[in-house]
């Protein structure tokens, strides 16, 4: 039985999302509500937590060996989950994705190059471009129907030659929008016209909203296989990020190779406990996610009518994961008004220009927690919003 109700104190157990927050947000940590870096405050899958307690109980914790059971999981839950034949020689393991975003750069890129993101989108994207000398190249969303779309023309038309790779975030964060297989097959095409690596970031693709379906690129485009990384992990899905361990997919081999030469000179090898626990989640941890999916779809509806019931304010539905992104123009108030706001009724969402320049007025709330939480934090919302109503 999974009680996502079930109320733990995740203070002072060492989580960057309690133990920072006033710092970063100046919002008291006993009574302020975290609403900003993406992980949920859950219990991850009974079937993880048992390969933890066996590895505690065990007792020895030497390097990590063969990862065949690992592969295979990984593989059974891609055609399970997704319908997606995935090839177990196709995988390569990191230290998270976001060091999966820092070898594809080395292995795919020189200093000063650009890689594609259409913005606003997850913030360490550009922080992890910049941080290896390479340069943005954003591509701005157009919210049209209060949902993201991109200009793959306009996108080409500032192209100059020098951008080799592109990273999607498919679902999209923030706001969760879902990419469909025409818009998919346009990004696959500007990339194999212009010679640049795709990147599908798809760490979101299995928290998708009921009445919604995900397409995973590889398999809507089959043409850009020759050059195209998925990157996929439990850490979202069964909410495990600290295990700091994401997986790299890709078919081409000599792609491959090139990406492995460079995870080799970083030393990347697989964490023993990520890799035990992922493949837990990967073989076990269907039934935890079928009943996080309505439970995450309730909290999207609470969200969804508060918003509503507060003048000026608006969110994108989402049609995936648990970060809404909601727009604050409308109230007519500056960046750092709104952001007082919220900060004195205890409430530390993330900040929307962390994702890009159109992100100026906006904030993303991650409402991954206990209803009775997620309605507290949307109290407090409307009490901070009060004089506009
Ligand atoms: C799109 C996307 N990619 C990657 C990550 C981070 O992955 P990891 O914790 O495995 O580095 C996040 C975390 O929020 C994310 O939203």
């Amino acid at each position: 039985m999974i009680d996502f109700d079930e109320v733990l104190d995740n203070r002072n157990c060492h989580f960057q999302k309690w133990e920072e927050v006033a710092d970063r947000y100046g919002v008291p940590g006993d009574t302020g509500i975290p609403m900003w870096i993406a992980d949920m405050d859950f219990r991850a899958p009974p079937a993880v937590n048992a390969a933890l307690q066996k590895m505690v109980d065990h007792g020895v914790h030497g390097y990590y060996g063969p990862d065949d059971s690992f592969r295979e999981a990984l593989v059974g839950w891609m055609a399970r989950r997704h319908d997606w034949a995935v090839q177990p020689e196709w995988a390569l393991q990191t230290h998270g994705l976001g060091n999966a975003l820092s070898v594809i750069i080395n292995s795919c890129s020189a200093p000063d190059e650009a890689v594609i993101v259409f913005s606003p989108v997850y913030h360490s994207f550009m922080r992890i471009i910049k941080a290896n000398d390479r340069r943005v190249h954003a591509a701005p969303l157009r919210v049209e129907d209060g949902r993201f779309h991109m200009d793959i023309a306009a996108l080409e038309a500032s192209l100059t030659g020098d951008e080799k790779i592109l990273f999607l975030c498919s679902p999209h964060n923030p706001g969760g929008r879902i990419w469909s297989a025409e818009e998919l097959r346009e990004v696959a095409d500007v990339c194999r016209r212009r010679d640049i690596i795709p990147v599908s970031d798809e760490v979101h693709h299995d928290l998708i909203m009921p009445g919604h379906s995900h397409s995973i690129l590889a398999k809507v485009a089959p043409e850009i296989s020759d050059r195209l990384i998925t990157l996929v992990a439990t850490s979202k899905t069964f909410n495990i990020a600290g295990i700091e361990t994401g997986t790299m997919l890709i078919e081409n081999e000599h792609l491959r190779r090139r990406i492995a030469k460079v995870r080799g000179a970083m030393n990347i090898s697989n964490n023993r406990f990520g890799m035990l626990m992922a493949e837990a989640a990967y073989r076990d941890g269907d039934d935890w996610l079928d009943a996080l999916i309505p439970y995450l779809d309730r909290n999207r509806q609470l969200l969804n009518a508060a918003i509503a019931a507060i003048p000026g304010l608006s969110v994108m539905n989402l049609e995936a994961t648990y970060l809404g992104w909601v727009d604050f123009s409308g109230t007519g108030m500056g960046r750092e008004d709104v952001i007082s706001r919220l900060t004195a009724v205890g409430l530390a969402p993330s900040e929307g220009r962390t994702f890009g320049d159109e992100g100026e007025l906006c904030m993303r709330f991650n409402i991954a927690c206990r209803h009775a939480l997620l309605e507290e934090a949307m109290g407090r919302l409307a009490d901070a919003f009060s004089d506009l109503q």
